[in-house]
């Protein structure tokens, strides 16, 4: 299955991605993740997305097509894969719509995991990542076992740069102005499913299985 998580930052893409890609056995593949691995490991692309990325933009669509392009590529995506944070803008919108058709394919559903503004801002100052796996957990939503460690590698985790108050406030911004209109575009191709986003991790799961009939 080829899906699409859109959802406004925080909404919990990356939380109901990393469950699904499990349950489907397909890869998860996050731009966001991408860059932030750039960015620890001090690359050339990491340099230029921190620039950005900090300042709550989006990263230059030329840029991103080109990272998104080369992880389509790979063998792991032949039966399906979901993408998290990718299209965030009509021309990626486009330019996927392009090369999934070139290949004789296209996205089968896009969900769109809604959640309201002030929701958002609650949940981003909450939110810690393991240092090691990136693994997302929520200091009251969704706190780790033992206190500023990963569950699942036992690393530490720690709050995200871009996860201050006014950097959330700028990427919801942006994500209104540049993001939102994705909603309209998959909407008219017949592709779009909506979930609303709920305060429990667990009814949201079901929710995305339930529109997705998986
Ligand atoms: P990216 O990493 O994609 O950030 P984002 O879209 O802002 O989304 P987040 O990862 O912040 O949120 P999420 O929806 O994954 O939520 P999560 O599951 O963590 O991108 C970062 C930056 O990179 C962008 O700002 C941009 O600059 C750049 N970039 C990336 N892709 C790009 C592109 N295509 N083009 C250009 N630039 C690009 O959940 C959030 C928190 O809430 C967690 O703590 C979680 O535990 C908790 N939570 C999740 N679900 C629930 C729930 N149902 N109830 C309560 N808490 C919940
Ligand atoms: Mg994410």
């Amino acid at each position: 299955m080829k899906l699409i998580l859109l959802g406004a930052p925080g909404a919990g893409k990356g939380t109901q991605a990393t469950k699904l890609s499990q349950k489907l056995s397909i890869p998860h593949i996050s731009t966001g993740d991408i860059f932030r691995n750039n960015i620890k490991n001090s690359t050339e692309l990491g340099k230029k997305a921190k620039e950005y990325i900090d300042k709550g933009m989006l990263v230059p669509d030329e840029l991103t097509i080109s990272i998104v392009k080369d992880r389509l590529m790979q063998d792991d995506c032949k039966n399906g894969f979901i993408l998290d944070g990718f299209p965030r803008t009509i021309p990626q919108a486009e330019y996927l719509e392009k090369a999934l058709n070139e290949m004789g394919t296209d996205i089968d559903h896009v969900v769109n995991v809604s959640v309201a503004d002030e929701e958002i801002i609650k949940r981003m100052s909450g939110r810690r990542v393991c240092t090691n796996c990136g693994a997302t957990f929520h200091t009251v939503f969704n706190p780790t076992k033992k206190d500023g460690i990963c569950d699942n590698c036992n690393a530490s985790v720690i709050q995200r740069d871009d996860d201050k108050e006014e950097t959330v406030i700028s990427r919801l911004k942006t994500y209104h102005e540049q993001t939102e209109p994705l909603i309209g575009f998959y909407s008219k191709r017949g592709k779009l499913l909506t979930v609303i986003g709920r305060e429990e991790i667990e009814e949201t799961s079901k929710a995305v299985i339930k529109v997705l009939g998986v």
